[in-house]
């Protein structure tokens, strides 16, 4: 198929406008022909979504300005000592020896965090929003930004979430644990977005990221930046039904979970996600990283600066040599995955001295049901199949090995056979994949449409981010690192 550049903004203009989805999720209708809401705070946000007493009735939220989730009735933005009076993030650093591997048993410590841990649950109640079903929450303009919200999509249906910009919450109770990882690790709780045993959900043409607050990278503490933030857009619990399109995700380390737990078997035959025009930028991991589901990812393009700073995307076998440290990937296979890659572009660029570990295009966590048709990684077309067995023979050797070594018994999936037997979407549902790279490769000027006119600045920021060195992120290297593990079940 060929494309004339007229075709192809043709194309676009037409995506961007979409009134419906294409994919597992195209059943979506969201609050069509309900009651409109036009919503300036968080208080009218959550009246909206009762909707007088009538929370599943049909309803369009139009979001006419930014709103923070961190706000009281009166307006006022809560502050993690507001919350919880005594409270001192601060405080709660210098409770660690220097190097961040001890905690200090101190009585004020331990009383400093027991205060954080009384701060957590509060939190939780102020940020957490749960969408009722069939409504549509729709961005009307530039300043259209939830922001310090943890959006719930949670035992809901039929919910639409589009034009509108999304920053990921900040936990203001994050835990560093000295013991997770090598060189410890931050826990941070709250994702973005959350699909959780909820059906038909479309997610269109909004611009998910850190936002400004994101991770913060003058302040070194134990060696790390201090990471805030968990995932943007996480599809759990049986979630089913699912669409992700247009969107620009920015910015962020843990992106896109779907299915949380190897041993979350209810997830089986659930977990349906289409993920198509999608933008990745500077996105460290799980893009998406799925367990369980039938997810199809086409048309999407990635692109990942080796070192761009809080979100430098660099590969364990490339840098780390160390089976600790967890790798930095575009597409991960979990356990009982079944995912068909379709025409999506995967950029990695940077220092050249640092390549690309074999499989950072796809990963397996055990996953062995994957198939690739016409996708290219830096402008070339390579056997992604191929790579995605290598990658989950490795899985299985370094499984079965850890398992011999801790006398624990062998998972069913290291038995398996790698197979390229994909399910096929035809048989569920309409599409067309559009079999230009170079479309796709252009959509990084066009999504969303409406936010990103400046294509200039974008090419300038990457220019002067490239100028950074390998020892500018020595230690900050494994933020990712708490939960890519295979023992880490919930994440
Ligand atoms: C959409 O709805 C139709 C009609 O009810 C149904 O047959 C089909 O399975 C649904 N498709 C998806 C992908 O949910
Ligand atoms: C959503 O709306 C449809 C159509 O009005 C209705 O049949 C359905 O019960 C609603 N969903 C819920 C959970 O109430
Ligand atoms: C989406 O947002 C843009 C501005 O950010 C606005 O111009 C446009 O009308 C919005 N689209 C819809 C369908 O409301
Ligand atoms: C999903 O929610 C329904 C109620 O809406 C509940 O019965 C069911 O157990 C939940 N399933 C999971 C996996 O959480
Ligand atoms: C793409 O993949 C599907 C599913 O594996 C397959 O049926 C189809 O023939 C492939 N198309 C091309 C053009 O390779």
């Amino acid at each position: 198929m060929k494309f004339s550049k007229l075709n192809l903004s043709l194309l676009l203009a037409v995506a961007a406008n979409a009134t419906s989805p294409i994919g597992w999720g195209k059943n979506t209708t969201g609050g069509e022909g309900g009651v409109e809401y036009h919503v300036n705070s968080y208080k009218e946000l959550k009246d909206a979504l009762n909707n007088n007493g009538n929370p599943s009735g049909p309803k369009i939220i139009y979001i006419e300005s930014p709103i923070n989730g961190a706000e009281d009735d009166n307006g006022h933005i809560l502050s993690a000592e507001e919350l919880v009076p005594g409270f001192s993030f601060q405080k709660y650093l210098d409770c660690f020896t220097e190097d961040g591997s001890e905690w200090l048993n101190t009585d004020e410590c331990n009383k400093i965090n027991e205060l954080r841990l009384q701060g957590a649950p509060i939190q939780a109640a102020q940020i957490m929003v749960r969408i009722t079903p069939n409504t549509t929450i729709i961005g009307t303009g530039d300043d259209s930004r939830l922001e310090e919200m943890s959006i719930q999509i949670k035992e809901s249906e039929n919910v639409i979430i589009k034009n509108l910009s999304v920053e990921a919450p900040n936990d203001l109770f994050a835990e560093w644990d000295p013991t997770d990882g090598i060189h410890g690790s931050w826990n941070a709780e709250y994702d973005a977005i959350v699909v959780h045993n909820s059906t038909n959900v479309w997610i269109d043409n909004c611009y998910l990221s850190d936002g400004a607050k994101g991770v913060d990278t003058t302040q070194f503490v134990f060696g790390k930046y201090i990471e805030l933030h968990d995932g943007l857009l996480d599809i759990v619990n049986s979630a089913d039904y699912v669409t992700v399109s247009n969107n620009r995700f920015e910015n962020h380390q843990k992106t896109s979970l779907i299915g949380n737990s190897d041993g979350r078997t209810t997830d089986r035959d659930h977990l349906k996600v289409t993920i198509y025009n999608n933008v990745f930028v500077n996105c460290n991991e799980r893009l998406p990283r799925v367990r369980y589901g039938k997810v199809h990812v086409f048309n999407n393009y990635y692109y990942a600066e080796t070192f761009k700073p809080g979100y430098p995307s660099l590969t364990v076998d490339n840098y780390y040599h160390d089976d600790n440290a967890n790798p930095q990937y575009f597409i991960g296979l979990g356990v009982y995955s079944d995912v068909l890659s379709e025409y999506n572009s995967f950029n990695y660029v940077g220092n050249e001295e640092i390549p690309a570990a074999d499989d950072i295009v796809v990963y397996s966590y055990g996953g062995y049901t994957f198939h690739d048709n016409g996708s290219e990684y830096n402008g070339k077309n390579l056997d992604f199949d191929k790579m995605a067995e290598e990658s989950f023979k490795l899985k299985v050797k370094t499984k079965m090995a850890q398992n011999a070594i801790n006398g624990k018994s062998n998972p069913a999936w290291t038995d398996a056979t790698f197979t390229t037997e994909t399910f096929e979407p035809s048989e569920y549902y309409d599409y067309e994949v559009v079999k230009s790279i170079d479309y796709v490769n252009d959509l990084i000027n066009k999504v969303p449409t409406w936010m990103f006119n400046d294509v200039e600045s974008f090419i300038k920021d990457v220019d002067e981010d490239s100028e950074l060195s390998v020892e500018d992120v020595d230690a900050e290297i494994e933020n990712n690192e708490d939960s890519a593990d295979d023992s880490a079940e919930e994440n």
